[in-house]
């Protein structure tokens, strides 16, 4: 893993097709050994998880990865840590490269993360930021390869819903990079900015993705195999923002009729998760007291239906997680 050994990773645009495939493909090995075949590569070294935002499986993934391979984890969560309010992100980075071998962080500006790499001296994971959600990716590409058989230049996939957003983001510049058939669908209020359209459709020119952002459901809908969606408001986003993005975006909700639109039924359903399908939780009931049920970005229905692979994806975060750490520090 010479390619990956020492760096950080905090963008997939910073890699090409074949490093992050290789993680990909690790993951899909340390997956399949049994545990008696099991080797552990990190024995003795310490992994710092900086967490300004909450999280389930990412942390999970990366506490559970860390133990597989005989690693050490502290979490740092939201509060009790001095990071961005008694001590510099720099001064941190420092401190926590005199005890650890590497850092996973999540939060908000992607220029943190930057920070940590650059002042840490060792390898840093962006474990989510308002731009980017990098790991996420890698189990997603895990995941759609794990079901079709197909090469990646044949696999199309779209996401609907806020294209702005890190998941969007990160899988526009994957899709392009791996040269697969990429799709955003939103309305054109939420389409990714144009840097990262341009970056992806540069990426795109050299290897013959196909790139498409669209706000026409028929049009981007039309033949995928994978139908991806996410929360139509973020972690970190004002809550009032939500009013008027059940407004923009309850003709994209994921539901059996926008899915008519893809004219077969070998579709798959995806998302990162957590999703805002039903209101069994406090955030969904409240979403469907304020709004109604098309306030949900997928109908119950499709999240809990046998072509929905969301929690396939959840647990591939786990190995995709646990060979990002092994191709860097081992
Ligand atoms: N998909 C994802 O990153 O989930 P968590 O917020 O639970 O880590
Ligand atoms: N876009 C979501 C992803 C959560 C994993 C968020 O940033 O909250």
């Amino acid at each position: 893993f010479q390619r990956w050994k020492g760096k950080s990773y905090l963008a997939e645009k910073d890699f090409d097709a074949t490093s992050l495939l290789e993680i990909v493909d690790l993951a899909k090995s340390l997956r399949a050994k049994t545990s008696s075949e099991r080797t552990k590569h990190l024995e003795g070294k310490r992994i710092a998880l900086v967490f300004e935002k909450d999280s389930t499986r990412t942390r999970c993934a990366f506490e559970v990865a860390a133990y597989r391979q005989g690693a050490l984890t502290t979490y740092l969560g939201p509060t009790g840590s001095h990071l961005g309010r008694e001590e510099s992100v720099a001064d941190t980075a420092k401190v926590l490269g005199r005890m650890y071998d590497a850092i996973a962080y999540r939060g908000f500006a992607q220029e943190t993360v930057e920070t940590l790499a650059q002042h840490s001296g060792m390898p840093v994971y962006n474990a989510l930021t308002d731009q980017w959600h990098p790991t996420q990716s890698l189990a997603d590409v895990m995941t759609m390869t794990d079901h079709v058989t197909k090469a990646l230049s044949e696999i199309s996939f779209c996401f609907v819903g806020d294209g702005r957003n890190n998941v969007a983001r990160s899988l526009l510049i994957t899709g392009a990079l791996l040269g697969m058939d990429v799709r955003i669908c939103s309305p054109s209020a939420l389409w990714p900015d144009s840097k990262t359209v341009a970056q992806a459709e540069e990426f795109a020119r050299s290897c013959g993705a196909r790139v498409l952002v669209s706000d026409n459901p028929e049009e981007a809908l039309l033949g995928v195999d994978f139908i991806y969606s996410d929360v139509w408001l973020s972690m970190g986003e004002p809550k009032e923002l939500m009013h008027s993005r059940v407004e923009m975006l309850a003709p994209y909700q994921v539901n059996k009729e926008l899915l008519e639109l893809v004219g077969h039924g070998n579709w798959r359903f995806m998302h990162c998760l957590p999703a805002l399908h039903d209101r069994s939780t406090e955030a969904g009931s409240e979403l469907g007291r304020l709004y109604g049920d098309s306030a949900f970005e997928v109908t119950d229905e499709i999240f809990n239906s046998e072509r929905s692979i969301v929690f396939e994806q959840a647990e591939n975060r786990l190995y995709t997680i646990e060979a990002l750490m092994v191709a860097t520090l081992s």
